[in-house]
């Protein structure tokens, strides 16, 4: 949610810059603009769209060249989308250009307090009096760092910036509140960005900031400040990704390059989490004891991870016997809990950034609950501030959509159910090892869903001018439903909406006539028959149903319109292979209505705004 990148070094800026905001514009792609440094003054450049009219305008009227500079990659939150609102902003003497990721909530009062001082405003942004409030403090106290220290106190709200100062062509500032910020550190170079996706072409060593942190970044070094402007050690660790990881290869997006990397992600998880057998993520003595004490879990999450929630509720209610809730995280933060200490707190995130479930965590330990976090990326907020964290190990997930994050998230939490279920005495040895043999062959079966692509791609042209499209399931793919709506949705802009096959009777039904797609999930599961029954109820009002269900299946198919067999797969591992040609079916939709599926409108990846 906004992308922010900041180089010093020997390189010409403009052009790692702009590499780094191309690598980031996933966050964020409404508009982008970049500062760099030339002889004592700060020059702009911004644009209102994708990061290619930024380019374009930078490659018709270039810059001047320079080896320092900070970029950006907005996701409008105060102000409309125009150049004007894009950032950098510079402050009103031009000493400061802030680019910024997060909200000022007393924007309005520090605003009116600068308007005083003689201060005026050419934007409607929160990150214009972030600059002009570090300058007027500058020229006040007159040291740079105090005048950090004393702007930082005064900002309420969510912050990562990088900041540009005219006085200091070896300088760039970046600060942390509550959004990501990590640097790079390279030879005779660094560079700032909010994911190390923009660093990975230059280096894998990196240091990540802390809240209420500052760095101060030159070309041959790095200083750490704490928020009273205390020098401060940190330790550097090396990134774990390659560039290949966050590059698209021979696929046109990214959306899809990551639904075909989830037989590996599988593959990685059993390796990882899996022994001759075996789950063996209570093997950590902690986290064991932690499962064992608690006698309900509460899980908290947002969107697609809220959808793999609700798979983990039936698995850990069905295997462990662990009664489980599943909560938007915007929902769980803002209500009484009545909760014990033996209830658990589940924070499931791909990124491990979204504002909500880091308020869901930060909430329920100030209740004194206990917090496991299950999360993909490592060093992220809720894997740091969480007690206790399990990987999903789906590596950089770059579009925004999340597909590979989404089978991995299910895939940990059928293993943690099920261990549960081991250890607790309610799976034997031999039934354990029996469902382990089926999670091992799951990586191959994906694959041949994969193999059907093409054919998905045919369903989706017969779909993809619908205006509606309904999704049913039942039981452990009701969620599925709620899945394949949301990706549908979100990339295609077609409006979907995903039921309990159950409830159809009561009330949706009215929605159906001939005109509607319905898919309905329905493989061999013990939800089985009564999704037939459901699917009767469709046909029979003029419905169109695509199906997803297990290959042989005659009867499903005969009441289908289209049908989209997958391998046969014991039911817990029915929402893993249903979900992949549901995200194929909105890929191509997406691709057919002409629209980019990685950037889908209004949206972006990593919502660090509440
Ligand atoms: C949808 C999607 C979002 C995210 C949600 C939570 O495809 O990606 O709904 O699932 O914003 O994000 P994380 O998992 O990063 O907390």
């Amino acid at each position: 949610m906004c992308g922010i990148v900041g180089y010093v070094g020997r390189k010409d800026a403009e052009s790692v810059l702009t590499v780094g905001l191309q690598k980031l514009e996933y966050r964020g792609y409404d508009s982008a603009g970049i500062a760099l440094l030339v002889k004592n003054n700060i020059i702009v450049r911004k644009r209102a769209g994708k990061i290619h009219e930024l380019i374009n305008s930078l490659a018709e009227s270039p810059l001047p060249k320079s080896t320092i500079g900070i970029a950006h990659t907005r996701w409008a939150t105060h102000g409309g989308v125009c150049d004007t609102n894009a950032h950098p902003h510079l402050s009103q003497r031009g000493i400061f250009a802030v680019v910024h990721n997060g909200i000022i909530d007393n924007y309005s009062y520090l605003r009116e307090m600068l308007r005083q001082q003689g201060y005026s405003f050419s934007s409607e942004t929160d990150t214009e009096v972030i600059a002009n409030l570090l300058e007027y403090n500058y020229l006040r106290e007159g040291e740079l760092i105090e005048a950090l220290v004393k702007t930082v106190k005064q900002l309420e709200g969510s912050f990562a910036l990088a900041i540009l100062f005219r006085d200091d062509p070896d300088l760039i500032i970046g600060v942390r509140k509550d959004s990501p910020l990590v640097v790079g550190l390279g030879e005779e170079e660094n560079i700032l960005a909010s994911d190390p996706v923009a660093i990975l072409p230059h280096t894998k060593r990196v240091v990540y900031l802390d809240d209420g942190e500052i760095a101060f970044v030159r070309q041959n070094s790095v200083e750490f400040y704490d928020f009273q402007g205390k020098p401060i050690e940190k330790e550097a660790k090396i990134l774990d990704y390659t560039e290949e990881d966050a590059e698209k290869g021979p696929y046109p997006h990214f959306m899809l390059k990551e639904i075909y990397e989830q037989p590996k992600v599988l593959s990685t998880n059993i390796e990882r989490y899996v022994r001759s057998l075996k789950p063996v993520l209570l093997r950590d003595l902690n986290l064991r004891k932690l499962l064992l004490n608690k006698t309900r879990i509460i899980i908290e999450a947002a969107g697609t991870s809220y959808h793999a929630g609700l798979v983990g509720k039936y698995l850990l209610e069905t295997y462990a016997e662990i009664p489980t809730e599943v909560e938007y995280s915007s929902e769980f933060s803002y209500r009484k809990l009545a909760t014990d200490s033996r209830t658990l707190v589940v924070a499931i995130s791909q990124s491990g950034e979204t504002a909500d479930t880091i308020d869901g965590l930060r909430y329920a330990k100030k209740h004194g609950l206990e917090v496991l976090a299950i999360v993909n990326r490592p060093e992220s907020t809720i894997a740091r501030e969480s007690d206790y964290v399990i990987y999903t190990n789906a590596g950089i997930e770059v579009g925004v959509a999340s597909t590979k994050a989404y089978v991995a998230q299910v895939q940990v939490l059928t293993l943690l159910a099920l261990e549960l279920a081991h250890v607790k005495g309610f799976l034997t040895e031999d039934e354990l090892e029996g469902m382990m043999r089926h999670m091992e062959a799951l990586p191959k079966k994906v694959e041949r869903v994969l193999a059907l692509d093409a054919h998905i791609g045919h369903i989706a042209e017969r779909i993809y001018k619908t205006t509606n499209v309904m999704f049913l399931g039942r039981g452990i793919n009701y969620p599925t439903a709620l899945e394949g709506a949301l990706k549908l949705k979100e990339v295609s802009y077609i409006h979907a909406i995903g039921y309990a096959a159950g409830e159809m009777k009561h009330g949706p039904l009215a929605l159906v006539d001939n005109a509607l797609p319905v898919v309905v999930i329905n493989p061999r599961s013990s939800a089985y028959e009564l999704t037939v029954s459901s699917t009767h109820e469709v046909v029979s009002r003029g419905g169109k149903v695509i199906s997803v269900i297990t290959e042989g299946d005659r009867r499903m198919a005969e009441l289908s319109t289209h049908t989209i067999y997958v391998p046969e797969v014991p039911e817990f591992l029915t929402p893993i292979i249903t979900i992949v040609p549901l995200q194929l079916l909105a890929y191509y939709a997406a691709v057919l209505r002409g629209v980019d599926p990685d950037k889908p409108r209004n949206l972006a990846k990593s919502v660090t705004v509440r």
